[in-house]
């Protein structure tokens, strides 16, 4: 696996330690429910009369009641709705827990979901502000973040387990999710709904920074791209504006403004391409442009067949994307 935990038993939130105390809670009551019913199967077991095919019936129950087992039956039947009603009270209040998170001074995005990627916008209140991202969301440790989502095909889901539950992304009816993320660190996210062939290739990164690395993260995002620094990178920039890469893909400053496809400013900053298919580095880069299907059967990106001076100059312009 790239980089970044995906479990639900690191909580990094005040959100998901919460849901992670509320599973322990219902993890240790089932396990003794489970314990003793067990050791009662076994008693029973050890207790019941042993009869051979001669003995005779005992219907002595039938005239006499068994005003013994009665009690025992009745009280594990109250002991049940008592357990039951306090795992039910115990959710209630996790939910109303997760509810509450302070959304003073928030970060908005917009995460949309793809057949089978994510496309982040980060919102501000000065439009020239705004920028796009996919596949990786940066937050900053200790301020809420307020995700308002949708789903551009089918229905996907939004789970971060060491951030916050799950919450569905459906096409035409837009939701949100809020979490803070209370530890810096790298949180692997997945989609959790069934969407097609590349489901499990839908990998949502979220990596929390300290808030200065964090601003200086933004700042970098805010940039237009990186001006190519040599003949090779702007032989590669003028092959991605003129060939059908600009038809699906968008670089901000440059003539590409495609938007059906992630948005490949600073593609180069990403820890991996393909949602979390292969890691970010030349050489599978270079492979995933020549052949995506290969890695991620059925993802919308065809096979591009270029020459090799044609495929190197476009991988060193993607590479100089910082
Ligand atoms: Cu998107 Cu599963």
């Amino acid at each position: 696996m790239i980089g970044g935990l995906h479990d639900v038993q690191v909580p990094a939130g005040v959100q998901a330690q919460a849901i992670f105390d509320l599973w322990q809670w219902l993890l240790a009551i089932c396990t003794l429910v489970f314990v003793a019913v067990i050791v009662a199967l076994v008693l029973a077991l050890r207790r019941a009369p042993r009869a051979a095919q001669d003995t005779p019936p005992d219907v002595s129950s039938l005239s006499q009641g068994e005003p013994k087992l009665v009690r025992a039956v009745w009280a594990a039947i109250g002991l049940s709705l008592v357990l039951l009603l306090g795992l039910l009270a115990a959710s209630v209040f996790t939910d109303r827990a997760l509810a509450r998170l302070p959304l003073a001074n928030a970060l908005h995005i917009e995460l949309t979901g793809y057949q089978w990627w994510w496309e982040a916008r980060y919102d501000d209140v000065d439009v020239s502000r705004t920028f796009t991202t996919a596949n990786e969301l940066h937050v900053p440790v200790g301020r809420p973040v307020i995700v308002s989502l949708a789903g551009a095909d089918v229905i996907h889901s939004f789970w971060v387990p060491s951030l916050n539950g799950k919450k569905d992304l459906i096409p035409g009816r837009d939701t949100k999710v809020s979490f803070r993320a209370d530890r810096p660190g790298v949180y692997r996210g997945q989609c959790a709904e069934y969407c097609g062939y590349q489901h499990a290739h839908m990998v949502l990164y979220v990596i929390a920074d300290a808030p200065d690395d964090y601003e200086r993260w933004a700042a970098q995002q805010r940039r237009p791209a990186a001006t190519p620094a040599t003949a090779e990178q702007t032989r590669g920039r003028d092959l991605f504006v003129r060939r059908n890469c600009a038809m699906c893909h968008a670089i901000d400053g440059t003539s590409a403004q495609g938007r059906h496809a992630p948005n490949l400013t600073h593609v180069a900053s990403r820890m991996t391409i393909g949602a979390g298919t292969l890691e970010n580095d030349t050489a599978r880069r270079a492979a995933w442009i020549l052949d995506p299907q290969q890695f991620k059967p059925g993802a919308t990106m065809p096979a591009q067949n270029l020459p090799p001076d044609e495929l190197l100059a476009l991988n060193a312009y993607l590479g100089s994307l910082q």
